[in-house]
């Protein structure tokens, strides 16, 4: 239900050898809305991201997502359950079109449908050629399906991006700076298909960007990160008005 906690961190802390990326970092992210992440460049946002999704292992901490404590459980299964992500330097197959990116992920998807039980019920295969053109529709890129992604703008990959962390049916989507390389005509864009995906699909998104005008423009709440620590948790209001937050990044901010 909407405004219920979707994706939660708990006392989140990450140490790379002595150094403290995240200092006991508490998320919530809640059922259908945009809940934005931002801060200062090396804050700790991407770190957060990859404990979230299971890349990185905590050093203390828990992620609970839909009430489960999936602290423990990998990378994939956590995608299963309907996490999905979308990465700061572009993980695309440049050498494959915009449309084969997206189908294999479906493809991958599909492969879930046959795990066993115990996490949540069988995933129902889809329709991959179907879903894709449907996904290809709904980002605006029917008209460039048959291009390399090698040949596309970084702009327009990022919405290939978006497409193909789609094509899981992700029930939370995070967005590592996806304007980022986007022209504002490209940004203004992107900030109605997440709305869309919001409204529409009922999509949780949480996002962490450098684009205020993006972030303040879509996100219902946000945390601020500050070297590892959340200093602010508010509405775009809120935050803009935190003098902590102006200071430590919005005041040096220059977009
Ligand atoms: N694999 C790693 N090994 C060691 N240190 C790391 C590693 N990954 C990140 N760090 C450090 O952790 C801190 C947080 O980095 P992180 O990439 O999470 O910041 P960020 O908020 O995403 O910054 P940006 O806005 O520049 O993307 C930084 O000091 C970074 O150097
Ligand atoms: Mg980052």
């Amino acid at each position: 239900m909407t405004g219920e906690s979707l994706l939660v961190a708990e006392h989140v802390t990450v140490e790379f050898g002595g150094n403290r990326a995240l200092s006991e970092v508490d998320l919530d992210a809640r059922a259908g809305e945009v809940t934005g992440l931002i801060g200062p460049n090396g804050a700790g946002k991407t770190t957060l991201f990859n404990v979230i999704t299971g890349l990185l292992s905590p050093t203390a901490g828990r992620i609970r997502f839909d009430g489960r404590d999936v602290s423990r459980i990998d990378t994939h299964k956590r995608a299963r359950l309907g996490i999905a992500r979308t990465f700061q330097r572009l993980e695309l197959f440049t050498d494959l079109t915009v449309r084969d990116n997206l189908r294999v992920a479906g493809e991958i998807r599909n492969t879930w449908s046959g795990f066993g039980k115990g996490l949540g019920g069988r995933v129902r295969r889809i329709n991959v050629a179907h879903e894709t053109e449907r996904v290809l529709d709904l980002i605006g890129l029917g008209a460039l399906a048959d291009a390399d992604v090698s040949t596309i703008p970084t702009g327009t990959a990022r919405v290939v991006e978006l497409g193909r962390a789609l094509m899981i049916r992700p029930r939370v989507l995070l967005l590592d700076e996806p304007a980022s390389g986007q022209s504002d005509d490209e940004t203004r864009a992107f900030t109605h298909l997440l709305r869309r995906l919001v409204r529409d699909d009922g999509l949780s998104i949480l996002l962490v960007e450098h684009d205020m005008t993006l972030v303040m423009d879509v996100c219902d709440r946000i945390h601020v990160l500050d070297f590892g620590e959340v200093i602010a948790v508010g509405t775009p209001d809120d935050v803009r008005r935190d003098p902590r937050v102006h200071d430590a990044y919005l005041g040096t901010s220059t977009s």
